[in-house]
């Protein structure tokens, strides 16, 4: 939620932070701004809307300049976009920039970041919340500070101001210490040239060293294309950056050395190459995803999983007596997915949670329980917050993590990076069939751990391995699921539909669509309806059931029997070769025949590309669906 970039080097700061700015776009977009230290002072715009409006007011003949900066008109005047760059850039080296998803004051351009002080001269990028920020307020009122904004971010601006004694890192230094909540904070005074800090507590932020440059950013996404050597912050950590230096010191004001981790993503991998949408390209990068996330961490003849981020804690995993799996959104759903496989196969007691309700209910809890955090990102807050509650209460924690260096992946003791590669679009596709087959890996080491036999462990490491063919398969019906969109894409509720390992897949459906379609669609476990739900199946309520062939498909036949007989028009989602089911549904998508507990990873696939071609022809803007941001760092 939230993205920060922040740039001191040798290069022109400006075109460095907006095409950071549109790389981390998807973490939030309701309003952005930038913030340049230049020779005579400091340009800063802001604007309302997506990165583009921002450009456009940077770009235009006329900009409205705000704050206490300087009047730049003068070079920004005429339509030649590069006068304005040139102008603004000439000795430009320094800088922060922002976008915003709001949670404290409405999107303006006053609440947009970067804020500053009184005076003008502190300028910050904040992500995360600050959660005294009212006593703060009222305090920094009272002694006679201006604000001009309703964020939370702005106390930060002003208490440095207060604190301020002609060194920033020194002012920084004993605010933190009166913050609380969360932050990931890039900042500059306007009076100490060529020095640019950043700080972490609670949201990530990474360091970016280049060739003669340091991006500072909220993730890996906005750097990559400059370097591929990072340095994660941790919590209280403080960074004093210089061009090419940089300092790091801990809560303590001690100074700390850091390990350069090396980013494994290339740059392409985080661009659109020829696509429509970042969703669209995640959902057919299905094939390779999977295939990476697998790759090399099994033995196929032996039936075995090898999960080398788990053998640190080989001792404690053996002694596991309850798994709890705690995530949000998409991330749970497969978690649920994995619930069915490793109570199926690994025999141990497993419970799905909400992340976010987690801390809430008083779990049992004890050594021999392991929590997984499931996340794409690793920067979830509630997820993170689940990690923390369970490692004090003495679980074994362990994540399946997208993010390589992420918050969760460092709060886990052990894990398994689920490599599905950077996913943009803010929808999760290609992370969901990663993260369900890092569970099945699991359950196959749980498995032969305990009960499964050599044969059951040898079946489901084949299958698995045959998947990225079968997704292709799958792909190849995009065109027949268009067809179909085309023709519901005017209804105005939905219902999907399945039973046990596809249930989840039925609320994955669901959720799809309404976040990126805007569409109301309700997910069910199938056997639901008749206590309720089906008192709204008419004709102008179709259903979307995921029905392969399976234990449950007879039940779910039944199932589809009722709704057809009142009316109920019905897309359905079943395995290759099943005819009796064109009998009861309207439209039948087919998938390859799989093990039961993999279809989750094929029947996925069709409900993302409906969802997909939905949304395209409701005309809505896939890939930043409104009201959302790709990593959920408030609580
Ligand atoms: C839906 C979606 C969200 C995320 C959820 C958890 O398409 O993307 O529901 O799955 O916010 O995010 P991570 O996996 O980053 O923890």
């Amino acid at each position: 939620m939230c993205g920060i970039v922040g740039y001191i080097g040798k290069n022109q700061a400006l075109p460095i932070l907006l095409d950071g700015l549109k790389r981390l776009e998807y973490r939030g977009y309701d309003s952005s701004g930038v913030a340049v230290k230049t020779a005579d002072g400091v340009f800063s715009v802001k604007a309302v809307g997506r990165i583009v409006e921002l450009e456009k007011k940077i770009n235009s003949p006329n900009p409205s300049l705000e704050g206490g900066q300087i009047n730049l008109d003068s070079r920004l005047r005429g339509n030649d976009k590069g006068n304005l760059l040139k102008g603004v850039n000439a000795g430009a080296n320094t800088g922060i920039a922002h976008t915003r998803w709001a949670t404290h004051g409405a999107p303006t351009e006053a609440n947009a970041h970067p804020q500053t002080d009184c005076q003008g001269k502190i300028w910050l990028a904040h992500n995360g919340i600050i959660e005294n920020y009212q006593e703060l307020k009222i305090r920094l009122i009272a002694k006679g500070h201006k604000f001009t904004s309703q964020t939370d971010t702005e106390v930060i601006a002003h208490l440095l101001e207060d604190l301020y004694d002609g060194d920033l890192s020194r002012a920084l230094i004993k605010v933190l210490k009166i913050l609380k909540g969360a932050y990931g904070l890039a900042l500059f005074h306007s009076d100490e040239p060529n020095k640019l800090f950043a700080a972490k507590f609670g949201s990530p932020l990474v360091l970016g060293l280049a060739d003669g440059e340091i991006i500072v950013a909220s993730d890996v996404s906005a750097i990559i294309r400059y370097t591929k050597q990072v340095i994660y912050l941790k919590d209280g950590e403080i960074a004093e950056i210089s061009g090419q230096d940089f300092k790091i010191f801990d809560a303590d004001n001690k100074q700390v050395n850091k390990n350069i981790d090396q980013i494994e993503w290339d740059s392409e991998a985080a661009e659109k190459g020829g696509w429509p949408h970042f969703m669209l390209k995640e959902i057919f990068e299905q094939p390779k995803s999977i295939a990476n996330s697998i790759r090399g961490r099994y033995v196929a003849e032996a039936g075995r999983a090898k999960l080398g981020g788990l053998e640190s804690a080989a001792e404690r995993i053996r002694g596991i007596k309850k798994i709890i799996i705690a995530s949000c959104g998409t991330a749970r759903l497969a978690g649920l997915v994995g619930k069915y496989m490793i109570e199926e196969y690994a025999g141990i007691p497993c419970e799905v949670d909400y992340a976010h309700e987690f801390r809430y209910r008083k779990a049992i809890l004890d050594g021999e329980t392991a929590l997984i955090a499931v996340s794409q990102s690793g920067e979830t807050a509630d997820t993170l917050a689940a990690v923390r509650e369970a490692k004090e209460k003495g679980c074994l924690t362990l994540g399946i993590v997208n993010v390589v260096g992420s918050s969760i992946a460092r709060a886990t003791e052990a894990g398994v990076y689920s490599h599905s590669g950077p996913e943009i679009a803010v929808a999760s596709t290609k992370a969901f069939t990663s993260q369900v087959a890092i569970l099945c890996l699991l359950t196959v080491m749980f498995g032969r751990q305990r009960q499964m036999s050599l044969a059951t462990g040898q079946r489901i490491i084949s299958e698995l391995a045959s998947l990225p063919d079968k997704i292709k398969q799958v792909l190849a019906l995009n065109d027949e699921l268009k067809r179909i969109a085309e023709k519901y894409y005017q209804f105005k509720n939905f219902a999907f539909l399945g039973r046990k390992y596809n249930h989840p897949v039925a609320f994955e459906g669901a959720l799809k669509l309404k976040e990126i379609s805007y569409i109301h669609a309700e997910g069910f476990a199938a056997g639901e309806l008749k206590h309720g739900p089906i008192a709204m199946i008419d004709e102008n309520f179709p259903s979307f059931y995921i029905a392969p062939v399976d234990s449950v498909y007879e039940k779910n036949y039944s199932n589809m029997q009722e709704i057809k007989a009142r009316g109920g028009k019905i897309i359905a989602i079943t395995t290759a070769g099943d005819e009796k089911i064109k009998e009861v549904a309207d439209e039948v998508i087919y998938i390859p025949k799989t093990l039961e507990m993999l279809t989750p990873i094929l029947t996925a696939v069709p409900s993302q590309l409906f969802a997909y071609h939905m949304a395209m022809l409701n005309g809505r803007d896939v890939d930043k669906p409104r009201n959302l941001a790709k990593s959920v760092t408030v609580e």
